[in-house]
């Protein structure tokens, strides 16, 4: 495992959560692309869709992107749920799809003791209609681009990294 893994899959579905995870059981260093895209225009995602429009947000993405691929090497890297479509998403690193459904992760979101703040801060997670239809449109998408797809759904954090780390072992 030297490259990095490059964690996809759609908003609230566990991506930092299992990033996390994942570095402490293999020592290595995590870092998250919504994280690194605030740090460097010092705006919170919410605000950059509100004042600049979706388009720059996925600009920035792609920068990122760019960024990740020349300097960051053995690293987990979790994504913003629309980063996969980045053009060099596949020279990153590893790419691991969490899936569940999206039933699933609506109600985890919501279940959540910090839910308000969770959806707050998404903005495409404003109209649960519209959320849904993405999710139904970036569904084989995630698959196309993903080396591994992992479920998430009902299940423990240990049980999904450890099935994650052996079906990146296989490959
Ligand atoms: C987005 C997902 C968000 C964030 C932005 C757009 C998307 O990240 O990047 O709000 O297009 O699905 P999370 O997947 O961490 O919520």
């Amino acid at each position: 495992m030297s490259k990095n893994i490059i964690l996809i899959g759609f908003m609230g579905v566990g991506k930092g959560r299992t990033a996390r995870s994942l570095a402490a059981k293999t020592g290595r260093y995590t870092v998250d692309t919504d994280d690194l895209i605030e740090t460097k225009v010092k705006m919170k995602i919410r605000d950059i869709f509100a004042e600049h429009g979706e388009s720059y947000f996925r600009q920035l993405e792609q920068e990122t992107a760019d960024w990740l691929q020349k300097n960051v090497r053995q690293t987990i890297v979790s994504t913003g749920g629309g980063f996969f479509q980045v053009r060099n998403i596949r020279k990153l690193g590893r790419v691991v799809y969490l899936h569940s459904s999206v039933d699933g992760i609506f109600e985890a979101v919501m279940q959540h003791p910090k839910a308000k703040k969770k959806i707050k801060k998404r903005p495409l997670l404003q109209d649960l209609e519209k959320a849904k239809a993405l999710f139904v449109h970036r569904l084989p998408l995630y698959r196309k681009v993903a080396d591994v797809e992992i479920s998430v759904e009902g299940r423990e954090i240990d049980e999904v990294v450890a099935e994650l780390m052996g079906s990146l072992k296989k490959k």
